[in-house]
């Protein structure tokens, strides 16, 4: 048996910056932006809006999809580094706002690679019959922990959530095939928030400090970015003994244009194969590849049978790849 994702769902809140509006804030241009990243403008949650309740929005939209009752989820797993409290978990606050009493949820901290992380999670219950169906989330409020003073960063991130539910499937042409994951902890340093945990717990200093906000060595994430992706990708497809040509379509998490296309480059798998959001959306940290994977899904490119490669990379640094027959 394996898991086939059955229904997907996205939701970005309503509110857009444009490169135009960060003019306004710190020294740069929308000509650098765009040509730096691919990024025209992002979405940036309402001030009474928290991570759960994009999450439920991308939620209820894949349940809808899958056609499965909120109530009847057994089990919900979310990647976020931005929950609405330290704990309980943005997954506990999404059963909650379902209505759902039946599903154990927790949250996986593995930053941008963290709906791929959770994804490779729950689809482990889902396929050795643990549990019936799962709801894997990836959903973050970046521009919460972002420093709008700092334009080494502020012009990268977005808010958003998407959605998948996992079903079990026989069909042995279908379902996720096979998920590499990656971490190497001495890269921390590279990209973090390094202020208001245990180590330095929220205090007067920190906030003078700004050490709540972001912090990233935007040349090294981008030099390890390339190499890791391109590496988990030709492992996963390996492992399914596929090669890049072999791929239908690829949904990768939208950090930066000039990242993905140096990745696909190197694997020459054609741009027209990937579906790019970030233009709109900026790097939505976990929301990005489910957001991504159901802006694809709802625009009728993926059809059964189809081979998905999905990737993703981010603080930890923590990255991997998914191989997934639609
Ligand atoms: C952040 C990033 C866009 C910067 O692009 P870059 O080409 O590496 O730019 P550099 O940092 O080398 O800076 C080049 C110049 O632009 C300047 N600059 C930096 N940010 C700027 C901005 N927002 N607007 C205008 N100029 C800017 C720098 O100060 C530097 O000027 P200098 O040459 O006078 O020192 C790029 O490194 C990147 O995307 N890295 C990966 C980030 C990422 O994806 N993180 C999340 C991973 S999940």
């Amino acid at each position: 048996m394996r898991s086939l994702i059955a229904g997907t769902g996205s939701y970005a809140p309503e509110k857009i910056v444009t490169n135009a509006d960060l003019e306004k804030l710190v020294d740069t241009n929308d000509q650098w932006i765009v040509e730096r990243t691919g990024i025209r403008e992002r979405h940036v949650v309402a001030d009474d809006q928290a991570t759960s309740d994009l999450a439920l929005e991308a939620s209820r939209r894949a349940l809808d999809a899958a056609g499965l009752d909120a109530k009847d989820v057994e089990m919900i797993v979310v990647g976020t580094v931005t929950p609405d409290y330290p704990f309980p978990s943005v997954g506990a606050v999404l059963q909650g706002k379902l209505g759902n009493r039946k599903a154990f949820a927790f949250d996986v901290s593995a930053a941008c690679a963290g709906s791929l992380y959770a994804l490779s999670v729950a689809d482990r219950f889902v396929a050795t019959g643990a549990v019936k169906n799962a709801l894997v989330v990836g959903a973050d409020a970046l521009t919460r922990i972002t420093d709008w003073t700092d334009r080494n960063t502020c012009i990268l991130f977005g808010d958003g959530a998407g959605a998948m539910v996992l079903k079990p499937t026989d069909d042995p042409q279908r379902g996720i095939r096979a998920v590499r994951l990656h971490t190497d902890g001495s890269l921390v340093p590279i990209l973090l928030q390094p202020g208001g945990g245990s180590r330095d717990p929220i205090s007067e200093k920190v906030v003078r400090e700004k050490s709540h906000y972001v912090k990233m060595n935007g040349r090294e994430v981008f030099k390890v970015a390339v190499r890791s992706l391109e590496e988990s990708c030709r492992e996963v497809l390996a492992d399914e003994k596929l090669t890049p040509g072999d791929v239908t379509w690829v949904i990768a998490h939208q950090a930066n244009k000039r990242i993905l296309d140096a990745t696909l480059h190197r694997l020459e798998i054609p741009e027209s194969k990937c579906w790019m959001n970030l233009e709109k959306y900026g790097n939505t940290s976990a929301a990005s590849v489910p957001m991504t994977l159901d802006e694809a899904n709802r625009a009728g490119w993926l059809k059964p049978g189809d081979t998905v490669l999905m990737m993703a990379i981010g603080g930890g640094m923590a990255w991997g790849a998914s191989v997934v027959r639609w």
